[in-house]
């Protein structure tokens, strides 16, 4: 280690963050696990040690003593959060061998109440039951002197928008987000100081029916968690002489109502100008007509912080007119989940009405069928005469289209996108154009199906956690964006919503238990295969994605027990009973209304995804379990596999799905892989890449095929362009990833989605959505084999990257990076005009890269200029990889 004097001012810690995110305070108090960046200018230099610099309120530093050590990923910083309303600054320096960096920026960490009992606020809000017009809630109050620091604690039952003297304490919207609310509320903490002045103040707030008693699920019910909606809403201001202030919810508020006269996410929301009452969130507002507030009794021990990133706005699109005859159709040009800002003129009374839709149909006009029985309807009343902007509230729709009716002149309309997922972690792009699109379609269809929990689509009267589609697309969503916390926080959820006997929902929040029993109950069964592994299959993918251990510790138990319940579910027998399952779901060739019913055996699906998750827990147990734990469910999987394979295996052979499954969850015996990797090639092959499989076969085949070196197949099926293809879509104007592979037909007609599932309390069952993100998944194979870069499993969180780019015919040129927790790694490889393979690759700090590039007999491969081989391994830096004759993936 060098000496204090020693000093490395090449080497430098680019930046640094806690495992919640960096934009949220009020955090759990907990031991912070810091994460940081280095950079250097030395390219041999490594990390000896470290030593953290902390910083409490009143600039108070302490040094903590120093460590030895490489690690930079989820470092515990014990010993300094330990109490409320903490707020410590983290920094840290580290050693090189050539001395000690500069200590690196600040990553803040603001710990929320000590416990639910110091909320004391009481949940106020106006009796009214759902449909009813938004409630109004506000407190005026005089703050006596100056103020050196406000924090506003906040919650509700319901959604709310709050505001402190007229301004919104947050630039988010649906807070305080969908969590099971039953087990598990969380309340938002926002620095308020800059809002709040000496003398009168006002705080006030707005409430939406939300996800607590408005219309959810599919089968028009309300009142799903609850039938009052209420706010929570503590105010702490510490005055410049120390002492305290404190204004929350009580009796003593006013409620009234406004121009807000009713709100559904699915439905839309009425608006009435005509009964704003303007300024009723000023201090100055006369509310002697108001009335009293309903007080509610709320068990607070579900009271929680949110660790759950914000939803917030994340683009905006033009909208284009398409038609103007007695409506405006407008075109947005990507398919969004948000809301139409709309600017009319007209007069006041003047009722406008703005309709959306994912797809046209000819006429053109919206196609609604898709949206089931949510109306996706905003409706205003013009409060003036003139130009006005019409904005909805406590909604959002899926679409790409909008329809605006009424006699007010259309003046201009801009679809705002909004989102959970905020920073994008990565990038791709190659000589393929359409491929860029798919690409691009995926991370929209990410960012619509990423509001507050992962949805399956964002349109119809669903928008639900539903598990399969997460776990199908959790790779893929962790590659594309940082998405660790908006896990962290779901599954929290998934795990509050197990059974007692460990059966995981096939909808996180669990919000399907709370309805009637469809079809003697085959759909809101817990514990389906591939939806309920997500408890296994999402925690080990952010493992894989982020190097997080922590995610495997907070896990464990849930992961346990759904492994456990399946093996209960046997009751002794070699197999689980045979019971309805999603199966491989929508596999296009089961009958169009029973998606259900899909070629793979339900029996085999179900028996091979217990073995996955088997696995997948006995390696969890191996990082931060027991010996005894990896034996158990080592074995448990081992002796369910061969008798799988003994007794299913003939009959997986038969199906794309069955054949990639078996290889993928390794259920076909090592000397039997390539055979099977056969069958499935050729069955790729014989159908010319046409898709066969469902949301549980599709995320896997392409890898099945290339891990047992079927590339050419992999191939085929990727750039397909007729229908049943990724492709297909992009040829037909998609912008988002479709739910069915022929959702618009050949002949432009539209997929009705018929659904035999149709019962006393689903009328018109249809499921059609143009926005469904689990076919998504082939993104997580495009960066691997397209793109060539991949975290290592061993080493993950891409400690350790592997270059392995497979260049098939006709691509040119492809480009990748991705934000690892060490810094960015990078892969960009062209085919020269020699037809070498010409790579530049980045390996970040603390790194280590190894290549794998595709050779023929006669290739040569070249790292910086110096002959090497396949199997380099490289550290910190950028390298030149040359390979002379690559192999390059024929395909047809
Ligand atoms: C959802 C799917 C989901 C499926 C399960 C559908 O209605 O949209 O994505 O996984 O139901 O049956």
């Amino acid at each position: 280690m060098p000496t204090e004097e020693q000093q490395d001012n090449l080497t430098r810690v680019t930046r640094i963050k806690h495992q919640y995110p960096s934009e949220i305070i009020g955090l759990p108090i907990t031991t912070p696990l810091l994460t940081w960046e280095v950079q250097s200018d030395r390219s041999d230099a490594v990390q000896l040690g470290y030593q953290f610099m902390v910083t409490d309120e009143f600039g108070i530093t302490s040094p903590s003593e120093i460590f030895l050590g490489a690690e930079s990923v989820e470092v515990a910083v014990d010993g300094h959060i330990n109490t409320a309303r903490q707020e410590k600054r983290f920094q840290v320096r580290v050693a090189t061998q050539y001395g000690w960096t500069a200590y690196s920026p600040v990553s803040m960490y603001e710990t929320g109440l000590a416990s639910p009992e110091e909320f004391v606020a009481v949940a106020i809000g106006d009796g009214s039951s759902h449909g009813s017009p938004s409630p109004l809630l506000r407190k005026k109050f005089e703050v006596q002197n100056s103020i050196s620091k406000a924090r506003l604690y906040v919650t509700s039952r319901g959604i709310n928008t709050t505001y402190i003297n007229g301004q919104k304490v947050s630039d988010e919207f649906f807070t305080p987000g969908w969590t099971a609310y039953d087990d598990r509320n969380t309340y938002l903490t926002f620095d308020v100081t800059q809002l709040l002045e000496q003398g009168a103040n006002v705080i006030s707030a707005e409430l939406g029916d939300g996800w607590e008693r408005g219309k959810l699920g599919f089968m028009e019910k309300y009142d799903n968690y609850g039938s009052d909606i209420y706010l929570l809403a503590q105010l702490e201001i510490t005055l410049s002489d120390g002492s305290r202030q404190t204004v929350t919810t009580d009796s003593s508020w006013k409620t009234s109502n406004g121009e807000i006269r009713n709100e559904s996410i699915y439905d839309g929301t009425t608006i009435d100008y005509t009964k704003q009452q303007l300024g009723w969130h000023l201090a100055n507002f006369d509310d002697s007509a108001w009335s009293k507030v309903t007080t509610y009794d709320f068990d607070k021990s579900s009271l929680t912080p949110r660790i759950s990133p914000k939803v917030r706005k994340i683009a905006e699109f033009v909208g284009t007119v398409l038609a103007t005859d007695d409506r405006t159709l407008l075109d947005f040009s990507q398919n969004i989940s948000g809301w139409v800002q709309l600017v009319v003129d007209g007069k006041r009374g003047d009722v406008v009405t703005v309709r959306h839709a994912e797809v046209l149909e000819p006429g053109p006009k919206l196609h609604t069928a898709a949206l089931r029985t949510a109306k996706a309807t905003d409706v205003y009343v013009l409060g003036h005469d003139g130009v006005n902007i019409l904005e909805p509230v406590f909604t959002f729709h899926g679409f790409q289209y909008a329809e605006v009716t009424g006699p007010a002149k259309f003046v201009s309309a801009i679809g705002i996108a909004i989102s959970s997922t905020a920073e994008k972690r990565s990038e791709f792009n190659s000589s393929d154009v359409r491929l860029n699109r798919l690409y691009d379609n995926v991370v929209w269809s990410a960012r619509d199906n990423m509001v507050s929990v992962p949805t399956d689509c964002p349109q119809r009267d669903e928008r639900l956690g539903w598990t399969g589609d997460a776990q199908a697309f959790a790779m893929t969503a962790n590659t594309l964006f940082d998405v660790e916390s908006f896990w962290r926080s779901w599954l929290i959820d998934l795990e509050l919503d197990q059974d007692s006997k460990g059966n995981v929902a096939a909808v996180v929040p669990d919000v399907l238990r709370k309805q009637p029993v469809i079809d003697g109950g085959d759909w809101v069964i817990m514990g389906r295969a591939g939806w309920a592994d997500a408890a296994t299959i999402v925690p080990w993918s952010i493992y894989e994605s982020y190097g997080s251990i922590d995610i495997l510790k907070q896990q464990l138990r849930s992961m346990r027990c759904w492994a456990d319940a399946l093996d209960n579910r046997r009751k002794g027998a070699q197999f689980l009973p045979t019971e309805f399952q999603f199966g491989d779901w929508c596999d296009p060739d089961a009958p169009e209304d029973q998606p259900w019913k899909s070629k793979v055996s339900a029996d085999f699906v179900s028996n091979a995804f217990f073995v996955h998750t088997a696995d997948l827990v006995a390696a969890a147990e191996g990082i931060v379990g027991s010996p005894a734990g990896v034996t158990k469910y080592s074995e448990m999987a081992q002796t369910l596999r061969q008798n799988i394979w003994q007794q299913m295996g003939e009959e997986a052979k038969t199906t794309t799905a069955g054949c990639a499954i078996a290889l993928e969850f390794n259920i076909v015996p090592e000397e039997e892989r390539s055979d099977v990797a056969q069958i499935l090639a050729d069955k790729v092959i014989a159908d010319e890449g046409r898709i066969t499989t469902g949301f549980l076969g599709t995320p896997l085949i392409l890898h099945a095929l290339s891990k047992t070196g079927h590339f050419d197949a992999a191939y085929t099926m990727l750039m397909r362009r007729k229908i049943r293809s990724w492709l297909y879509q992009v040829d037909s104007g998609a912008t988002t990833i479709w739910e069915r592979w022929e959702a618009i037909r050949e002949d432009g007609s539209i997929h009705r989605g018929e659904m035999a599932t149709a019962s006393e309390h689903q009328e018109n069952a249809s499921m059609i959505s143009f926005n469904h993100y689990a076919y998504g998944a082939v993104i997580d194979w495009v960066y691997r084999n397209v793109a060539g870069i991949a975290p290592v499993i061993t080493n993950p969180g891409y400690r350790e990257i592997l270059f392995a780019p497979r260049p098939a015919r006709g691509f040119t040129y492809s480009k990748a990076s991705i934000h690892t927790p060490y810094g960015t790694t990078a892969i960009d490889w062209k085919i020269n005009q020699s037809n070498a393979l010409e790579a530049s690759i980045e390996i970040p700090f603390g790194s280590t890269g190894i290549i794998d590039f595709p050779t023929t007999d006669s290739s040569r491969i070249l790292i910086n200029g110096i002959p090497n081989s396949n199997g380099a391994r490289l550290t910190y830096g950028t390298y030149k990889i040359l390979v002379e004759n690559p192999k390059l993936v024929q395909y047809k």
